[in-house]
């Protein structure tokens, strides 16, 4: 059976996360600190963006899209132009960009000085969600630091670029998480998000109109290993050409050591579990969450399937946020289903009515069945209600059919839907007998 000590070798962002001090410039200078900045200030910025793009790095915040291709597709010869990190994780079980802002604030800022120096950019803001206290006071004494080494502000180090980064902190809503309602809130307004076209890299749709690219603050801190070892080096770990580097699984539920794992993307579902200390003893897997709780369901026939993008894509669900829920034979699939739709239905932000009625009603309804009280006829009630949000039968992540405005309402029915679509038979005992199947 596998063990994270098998892995952490091959560690890429968490490299020297246990390093005493590494908080600290000084320490992190020791370990490889801003070496891939300043091997970024010796190349042309082209150069970075085709470097990033020939690593296969994607976006480690959850649609996984290509980092290198988002930069070439940002409209060009416009200033001022940002850089935003977005460092909002509020994903129920996903706690990687915590992690990462409290013990390695200085790679994340380095991380957007190179993108910030790719791409143009003078302005950085990286984005930090408001419960984040530690790490949110973290990334300013590492901006602070900055500045003082001259790795920050005017003509830096002699290169004639400069940069200025800002953290600023958000307010406790879950959907300034999604780029444009960041962009949003950044800018002082209600943190809706905006229709897209035009993008956040297209003028209009940027950070004050201006083109801006949003990139997660764990796909950032993998820009300064990919700019001191080359793209050919990032581009052979886990499953080349799509699937390139690492990833840090946020692991918890029924885990022995629920934690944060960085593992190469080339790691099975059943690995991963034993990597996290496996299940309780004398307990069996029920199901598994891949990728955020908003992500179709796993079960156990799923333990062979790669924890890459595609991978998970191709066995129906979607690798998003990279955090995994597992649970065993105890569960309640009814009661986890409900949590997870309450969470959805409390971070509406009210905007479209499907999802601010519906994702209520969800809720009204799962709670009703959960505490004995279901009537016959629900169950086809919550499989309308669910079409009504997210489209007929899909689940979240099938863009085009979802009948609300961003995927917060889809993301809200799909808890209800897979677990319904698995585990139809627990949800009729509980209608029928008025108490739990697994838990009585
Ligand atoms: C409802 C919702 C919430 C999101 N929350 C986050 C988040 O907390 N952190 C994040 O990095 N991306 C989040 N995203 C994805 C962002 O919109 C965006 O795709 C991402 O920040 C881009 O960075 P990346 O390419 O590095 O992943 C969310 C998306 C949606 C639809
Ligand atoms: S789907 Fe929900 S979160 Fe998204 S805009 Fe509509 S009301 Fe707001």
């Amino acid at each position: 059976m596998p063990t994270y000590e098998d892995f952490k070798s091959q560690r890429i962002v968490h490299k020297y996360i246990d390093v005493p001090g590494i908080d600290e410039i000084d320490v992190y200078m020791q370990h490889e600190g801003f070496e891939g900045f300043k091997k970024a200030l010796t190349m042309k910025p082209e150069d970075i963006i085709a470097e990033v793009k020939a690593s296969g790095l994607r976006g480690r915040g959850g649609a996984g899209f290509s980092t290198g291709m988002k930069w070439e597709l940002m409209q060009k010869n416009v200033e001022p132009r940002y850089v935003v990190g977005n460092d909002d994780e509020g994903e129920p079980c996903t706690f990687k960009d915590r992690e990462l802002s409290e013990k390695l604030p200085h790679q994340i800022v380095e991380g957007i000085m190179i993108a910030s120096y790719a791409l143009g950019a003078h302005k950085a803001f990286i984005y930090v969600r408001g419960e984040f206290v530690k790490g949110y006071n973290q990334i300013w004494k590492a901006i602070r630091q900055c500045y003082e080494k001259g790795l920050l502000g005017k003509n830096i180090l002699g290169s004639g670029f400069d940069l200025d980064v800002v953290a600023h902190p958000g307010a406790g809503a879950y959907i300034c998480g999604e780029e444009t309602a960041l962009l949003s809130s950044l800018e002082g307004g209600r943190g809706y998000p905006k229709m897209r076209p035009p993008f956040p890299g297209q003028v209009g749709g940027g950070l004050y109109r201006q083109p801006s690219v949003v990139q997660n603050v764990e796909t950032l801190s993998n820009l300064p290993a990919i700019l001191r070892y080359g793209a050919a080096w990032y581009a052979r770990i886990g499953v080349p050409p799509a699937n390139t580097g690492t990833r840090i699984y946020s692991v918890s539920g029924h885990v022995q050591k629920p934690g944060n794992y960085e593992l190469p993307l080339s790691i099975t579902l059943g690995e991963l579990i034993e990597v996290a200390g496996g299940l309780r003893p004398g307990r069996k897997l029920k199901a598994v969450i891949p990728g955020g709780a908003s992500m179709p369901w796993f079960t156990e026939q799923h333990l062979n399937v790669v924890m890459s993008f595609d991978d998970i894509t191709k066995a129906g669900s979607l690798a998003g946020s990279g955090s995994v829920i597992v649970m065993d034979d105890t569960t309640c699939v009814v009661k986890a289903a409900l949590r997870l739709v309450e969470f959805y239905k409390h971070e509406s932000c009210g905007w479209c009515t499907p999802c601010r009625e519906g994702l209520d009603w969800l809720v009204k309804i799962l709670h009703r069945i959960e505490h004995g009280e279901g009537r016959e006829g629900d169950l086809e009630l919550l499989a309308d209600m669910g079409d009504n949000i997210s489209g007929q039968g899909t689940l979240v992540g099938t863009f085009g059919t979802h009948r609300t405005f961003c995927l917060l309402g889809p993301s809200g029915v799909s808890p209800m839907r897979s677990s319904m679509n698995l585990f139809r038979e627990e949800y009729e005992y509980h209608i029928k007998h008025k108490k739990c199947m697994v838990n009585g």
